[in-house]
């Protein structure tokens, strides 16, 4: 039996002057602080509703955050979590794992540790600070932040579902070949939505301000590896092959709300529209998740939005919208999964229920970096390991990544063609200017 290469190592603050490093050393924290500001900003509403006893939950939390920030700091070990929430068994499990790997870095670490792990741990104590200390426990800290990207994306909001309406009054009479450059723009909105992310910009302005559709052409060179035709091979045969009995379900694996699932949604109902699927799953973060990621409540919020929205397109979309999930032709999930810190070659294993969902799908979309870094391991791979290899044989059903790329780590490129863009300009990795559409069939 040929050997099983090793894996590389993980990305981790341990290496001075990554981008995992800087990210631990100084964006985290400022995440933190700004956590910690947004409770102090609503000290009066939570005493407004909720009397001394909601001032007393935000002092709580403002310290259990303030204590987080000075260990992350200072490079304490990672504690285990000492709430009761489902998932804190898994994870105090997870750290186990991680003090007993057998080539270790010691003690897991703020900085020493991979950094795929200590910054889901961060947000999973964000979470703990709220949801130990009720009545303010159901307190998102990062909804303001996600509604106002949604308000600042207006302008392209209203481009994009003007657009798709007026696209939807002659979908049924384009041929293939229309419908697939559709297909095309639209793959290329969702992916550049990917740009739009908050805890890239450490909660700054991340909106979209310009028509999504116009520039689009003038980014194709900026899309690394473009599977567009593959996904749309996949699509077609499928819709051939399909009987009465076997639905084309496609899953969308969402990333952040804002402009971004806006983006997503347009695309989910293009699929439905074109009759290239028959149903979309929508899986989003059951808290919240790295600044802006989609829970159900930004997704219900959004949609409910567009539909009480005053420009007629806007409006029309939201409405169909929600007549989708009514029918049950579009379905939002849930899953502990995506919040812990295990990167996706263990879904199987830790979560076979989810695994066993994703298998029932024609194709699944991932969107966004995260989801990118969990899909190959989050490690210093080559360039040009193949996609299908730093998947680590996590295939429950073909899937396609739509990623801008925002963190140091990238598969599937030509030989050289990495080394090149890096010779040029050394920030290629993390600026988010570069995309990919990286698809693989499985086994
Ligand atoms: O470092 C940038 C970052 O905050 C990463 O931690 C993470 O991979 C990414 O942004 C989140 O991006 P996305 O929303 O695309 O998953
Ligand atoms: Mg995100």
């Amino acid at each position: 039996m040929a050997a099983v290469p090793a894996l590389p190592v993980s990305l981790s603050g341990r290496f001075k002057g990554s981008f995992a490093y800087f990210t631990i050393k100084d964006r985290l924290p400022q995440i933190l602080t700004r956590v910690i500001d947004t409770l102090h900003r609503h000290k009066n509403e939570f005493f407004e509703e909720h009397g001394e006893k909601g001032v007393e939950a935000e002092k709580r939390a403002i310290s259990f955050l303030s204590k987080l920030r000075n260990e992350l700091q200072t490079d304490k070990p990672v504690t285990p979590l000492e709430d009761e929430l489902p998932d804190a068994a898994l994870w105090n499990q997870y750290l186990d794992y991680q003090r007993n790997l057998p080539n270790g870095n010691g003690e897991p670490s703020w900085f020493q540790s991979p950094w795929l792990y200590v910054e889901c741990y961060m947000y999973r104590r964000i979470h703990a600070a709220l949801a130990q200390n009720p009545p303010i426990d159901n307190f998102d800290v990062f909804k303001e932040g996600k509604a106002q990207n949604f308000f600042e994306s207006q302008e392209a909001v209203i481009a994009l579902c003007t657009y798709f309406q007026e696209l939807l009054k002659n979908i049924k009479d384009l041929d293939e070949k229309q419908l697939q450059e559709e297909l095309f723009k639209l793959l290329q909105v969702s992916l550049w939505g990917n740009k739009c992310d908050l805890s890239f910009s450490a909660g700054e302005d991340s909106s979209q301000k310009s028509s999504p559709l116009q520039s689009l052409e003038n980014m194709v060179p900026y899309i690394l590896v473009n599977d567009m035709e593959k996904v749309w091979s996949l699509l077609v045969n499928a819709k051939k092959n399909r009987t009465e009995r076997s639905n084309v379900r496609v899953d969308i694996i969402l990333d952040n709300a804002g402009f971004e699932l806006v983006s997503d949604l347009v695309l989910a109902d293009f699929l439905l529209s074109s009759k290239l699927a028959d149903e979309v799953y929508f899986h989003g973060k059951s808290i919240p998740w790295y600044v802006s990621d989609t829970t159900k409540h930004d997704f219900n919020w959004t949609i409910k939005q567009l539909g009480s929205a005053n420009h007629m397109w806007m409006s029309r979309c939201g409405i169909n919208w929600e007549g989708n999930l009514k029918k049950g032709v579009w379905v939002f999930r849930d899953h502990m999964f995506w919040t812990l810190p295990h990167d996706f070659s263990s879904m199987s294993e830790v979560a076979p229920d989810l695994y066993a969902e994703l298998q029932k799908s024609n194709l699944l979309l991932f969107k966004g970096d995260l989801n990118y870094r969990k899909l190959t391991g989050d490690r210093k791979w080559e360039y040009s390991v193949p996609f299908h290899q730093a998947l680590n044989k996590f295939h429950p059903a073909p899937l396609c990544s739509l990623r801008t790329l925002k963190s140091d780590t990238q598969v599937g490129l030509k030989p050289g063609q990495g080394e090149q863009i890096q010779a040029s300009e050394p920030e290629w990795m993390v600026s988010g200017k570069y995309g990919v559409v990286q698809f693989d069939a499985g086994l």
